[in-house]
């Protein structure tokens, strides 16, 4: 073994990480600061950047590195932390060799115009239009499904992009599990006597104080001012160029403060664990995040089972009614507790309320998955996603435009990526339940506003290990057993049977 390829290794990695977060920090000005006429330039400096990084990282140089090290780590001869930065940039250079160059520039051409397209089709309300897109791309994704390879169904080769080693076959039996119980559980909701009035959340909430207050939320979540910025944007996100520059952004609605503020602690919660990665570990996946639905568990946990729980408004009911006298003080904590609470089925997913959600995710994972296998055909569409919604919700989908051709994901050719925010909840509720257990008092610190003993058990039991284990691993290591669906079925069967006097 040569002591020196570890190290060599590493080194040339860091000035990859170093470009790549140089092009994050372009990306966030992009959203956040950029004039309009900024745009076309910027993209090729992008574009430019990101071709850099990429002929770096096949470079023969970097190659041999790459294929002395993984020698190595399947030698037994790394240490555990050296073995996981080998095993995951090996998981990322194989896929890449895999893919020929020829197949990478028509999907990214295809994608770029489709995204147009679908913007087009969506407004003028004409699937017809995004129909011959949408069959290139599932056929471009299917033969990259064959560059890649697979075991069982070609889906599990896009799959592993978003949610590295998990697979269709595990997906498919848990969500069953949670379909199975959210359409019956939805419906005796529906049936309810118990009557939400959600209008009084609206109102009139100056911006400036909104800052002030989502400002004040995210402080008391840990968020850290000094290594860190909330801005502004059209849609919320959160980047990272390093643990200590994490960028968050929400938006600013003058009429509803629970927009905004949901969208903060969402973002917060998935800056928190940017936060919370080791600063010395920057330049290897050691100091990464280890998967979409990981970082989602870490978004979700924050913004629903914490940031709309009765605990949590119980400290935090006060501070908003001192911020906004006017607005609050005339409407009573249960009713405020229902009305951000309410479940209702809607058309569109990303307003939905945490019942439904997920049932719309199961909607876009068994359709992108029939695709994939080829069981179903890309015409009818329009038909499959009608009938469903029809079966979950039970509504009727007026309009393609508020149907099939709502989300953005598979003109940009992202196919396996839905099923990642369902599994994010699927965590985060089991990860709760591991910290209530370990933590004492956990829900009664929370309710006087200590957030931090929560925020501690995430980082020193998820955070800090970046990529060290697999998802799957670092669910058994974190609450002792497999991904296991039926702690959010009872975290919902509790919380929301409460709210709407469901006789269990
Ligand atoms: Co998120």
């Amino acid at each position: 073994m040569d002591q020196n390829n570890i190290e060599k290794f590493k080194e040339k990695l860091a000035e990859l990480y170093h470009l790549n977060s140089a092009v994050a920090v372009l990306n966030w000005d992009q959203d956040v600061n950029m004039p309009i006429k900024g745009n076309e330039l910027r993209a090729k400096t992008i574009a430019n950047l990101v071709g850099i990084l990429h002929d770096k990282f096949i470079s023969p140089d970097f190659s041999k590195l790459v294929k002395a090290v993984k020698k190595e780590m399947d030698a037994g001869e790394l240490s555990d932390d050296n073995a996981c930065v080998a095993r995951e940039i090996w998981r990322e250079f194989s896929r890449e060799n895999k893919l020929p160059l020829e197949f990478v520039k028509e999907l990214s051409q295809t994608t770029s115009r489709s995204q147009m397209i679908w913007a087009k089709a969506r407004k003028e309300n004409k699937f017809k239009l995004f129909l011959p897109e949408l069959k290139k791309i599932i056929a471009l994704k299917r033969k990259e499904a064959e560059f890649v390879g697979y075991t069982g169904s070609p889906y599990n080769a896009l799959l592993d992009t978003y949610e590295p080693y998990m697979r269709v076959e595990e997906i498919e039996m848990i969500f069953g599990e949670l379909r199975n119980f959210l359409i019956p559980f939805l419906a005796k909701i529906k049936r309810a006597k118990v009557k939400i009035n959600e209008k009084i959340l609206r109102g009139n909430f100056p911006i400036e104080k909104q800052i002030e207050f989502n400002k004040f939320v995210a402080g008391k979540m840990g968020f850290d001012f000094e290594a860190g910025r909330l801005d502004v944007s059209t849609h919320p996100f959160s980047t990272n160029f390093h643990a200590e520059d994490v960028r968050m952004t929400t938006r600013y609605d003058k009429e509803d403060i629970l927009s905004s503020l949901s969208s903060t602690i969402h973002e917060s919660g998935h800056s928190l664990y940017e936060q919370g990665l080791k600063t010395e570990n920057f330049g290897s996946p050691l100091g990464e995040s280890i998967s979409h639905g990981i970082h989602e568990s870490q978004s979700r946990m924050w913004e629903n089972m914490v940031g709309k729980s009765e605990n949590f408004w119980k400290y935090f009911y006060p501070k908003l009614t001192k911020s906004f006298p006017e607005h609050f003080k005339k409407i009573k904590f249960e009713d405020f507790y229902k009305a951000i609470n309410a479940v209702r089925p809607s058309l569109i997913r990303v307003d939905a309320d945490e019942v439904t959600y997920n049932l719309h995710i199961i909607l876009r994972f068994e359709i992108e998955k029939d695709l994939i296998e080829g069981s179903i055909e890309v015409e009818d569409l329009p038909k499959i996603w009608n009938d469903k919604m029809k079966e979950y919700f039970g509504i009727i989908v007026p309009s393609d435009a508020l149907g099939v051709l709502q989300d953005v994901h598979w003109s940009g050719g992202n196919i396996g990526y839905f099923p990642t925010y369902t599994l994010g909840n699927l965590y985060s509720a089991q990860f709760y339940a591991a910290a209530k257990r370990d933590v004492l008092n956990l829900e009664r610190e929370i309710a006087a506003g200590h957030l931090e003993h929560l925020r501690e058990w995430l980082r020193k039991n998820i955070h800090i290990h970046g990529k060290l284990y697999s998802a799957s691993e670092l669910v058994k290591n974190v609450t002792g057993e497999n991904l296991n669906g039926q702690y959010f079925i009872d975290y919902l069967n509790k919380k929301y049977s409460e709210i709407y006097k469901l006789d269990t």
